[in-house]
């Protein structure tokens, strides 16, 4: 009677109906004699607090002990008031309850959207780091058709003379203008490949499997690294596979992998040391019992790995300090670096993990300290035509 103007009232006549109410309906609050048939008033609070923490519960007490309400307390009750009371300490008493619902609610929406939002920075972050390799792998593509590009405005300038200088062109300079146009057409072939195959990849949706051949991306990984500041004084060697192989994943999606866990491999130590890139095509699918996380192991995508009996298996291996075994655990948790404010971004294998498993493939690291450290691909690929 005093709340059926202002508020939604289910009314239960014992515990048992109140319980079937919660579970249906959302419940803001809830007032509970202490004393009831059956369940009692504090079980009943605890109940209701399993199915929503949330519920704001004032209790009605008569001659309870002081036990007993301290116990309701404890169980969440957020009031209770002594019979009889007045119709002035009910309305306060369930205003308050109502209030702090309204801002539990907030709270639980305000976290949830939290939650959301840091996903979808992280995502942004990861989307960004992975758009700045793609450009940094475009710049090379640029350098690469420069240099044929120089060596046929070379070759045009001297053919140009030539040509100016004489009236007919016949004997020696007909030869020379033969050879020269011949080397013209070798290095525009080249630039077309260059620019070809890296259009194609930029052309691709990300994720899109593409068809890559495998010692292309390796000449390519070799090409990009020359000049990287890392090799310093390590000795890296980047082996072709003896068959080439085609790859099924984005080209630029293989080389951002490669390059991912090469610099790593180089910057294991500031000491010089060895970095080695090897591979071989797998004609039976990998035993993956055996692979297990453990303290010197971890196994990316195993369970989702298309672990078929035409595989690519390529190892990235380092001479370096190794991994313990409490860095282990965190290595793909993104933002996770070891290395100093302004050298590590953390990302580099949460971007690896992320391509292999949108590629089906599996990564297994192997590292032990002192050591040094292999990270071993396996994507599908077949043997080149
Ligand atoms: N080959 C390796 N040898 C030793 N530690 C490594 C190696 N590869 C990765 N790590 C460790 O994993 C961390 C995370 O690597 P990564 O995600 O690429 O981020 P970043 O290189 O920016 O630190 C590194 O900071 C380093 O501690
Ligand atoms: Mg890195």
């Amino acid at each position: 009677m005093i709340f059926k103007d202002d508020y939604r009232l289910l009314v239960a006549h014992d515990a048992e109906s109140a319980l079937r109410m919660a579970e249906e309906e959302m419940i803001d609050a809830a007032i509970l004699d202490i004393r009831m048939e059956g369940m009692n008033g504090v079980e009943l609070l605890s109940r209701l607090k399993k199915i929503d923490p949330g519920i704001e519960v004032v209790m009605l007490t008569a001659y309870e002990t002081i036990d007993t309400i301290r116990q309701a307390l404890r169980f969440g009750a957020c009031d209770y008031l002594n019979k009889p009371f007045d119709i002035g300490q009910i309305r306060a008493a369930v205003a308050n309850a109502m209030e702090r619902r309204a801002l539990h609610l907030a709270i639980r929406s305000n976290n949830h959207r939290l939650g959301e939002l840091q996903e979808e920075l992280q995502n942004q972050k990861l989307q960004e780091e992975i758009i700045r390799t793609r450009g940094d792998i475009y710049a090379s593509v640029i350098h690469d058709i420069n240099g044929p590009l120089t060596i046929i405005s070379g070759f045009i300038q001297i053919i140009n003379r030539r040509i100016g200088d004489t009236q007919q062109v016949e004997g020696e300079s007909l030869d020379l203008v033969k050879d020269r146009l011949t080397r013209i057409t070798r290095q525009v072939t080249n630039c077309i490949d260059i620019s070809r195959r890296y259009l194609s990849f930029l052309r691709q949706e990300p994720g899109e499997r593409s068809q890559v051949g495998i010692n292309q991306i390796l000449s390519d990984l070799s090409e990009l690294l020359k000049v990287h500041p890392s090799v310093k004084n390590n000795r890296l060697s980047i082996q072709e596979l003896p068959e080439d192989l085609t790859v099924e994943i984005n080209g630029t999606d293989l080389i951002q992998i490669l390059l991912n866990l090469t610099i790593n491999a180089l910057q294991a130590t500031g000491e010089p040391h060895e970095v080695e890139i090897d591979g071989a095509f797998l004609r039976e699918p990998v035993d993956i019992a055996p692979l297990n996380d453990g303290p010197n192991d971890r196994v990316i995508n195993r369970d989702e790995f298309r672990n078929c009996n035409h595989l690519l298996e390529l190892s990235v291996r380092d001479s370096g300090p190794g991994i313990p075994e409490e860095t282990m655990a965190r290595l793909f948790v993104p933002y996770f670096t070891t290395k100093a404010e302004g050298q590590g971004t953390g990302l580099g294998l949460t971007i690896v993990k992320r391509l292999i498993v949108e590629a089906g493939g599996m990564v297994h690291l192997r590292s032990e300290v002192g050591s040094g450290t292999r990270f071993t691909i396996y994507l599908p690929a077949w043997l080149r035509q």
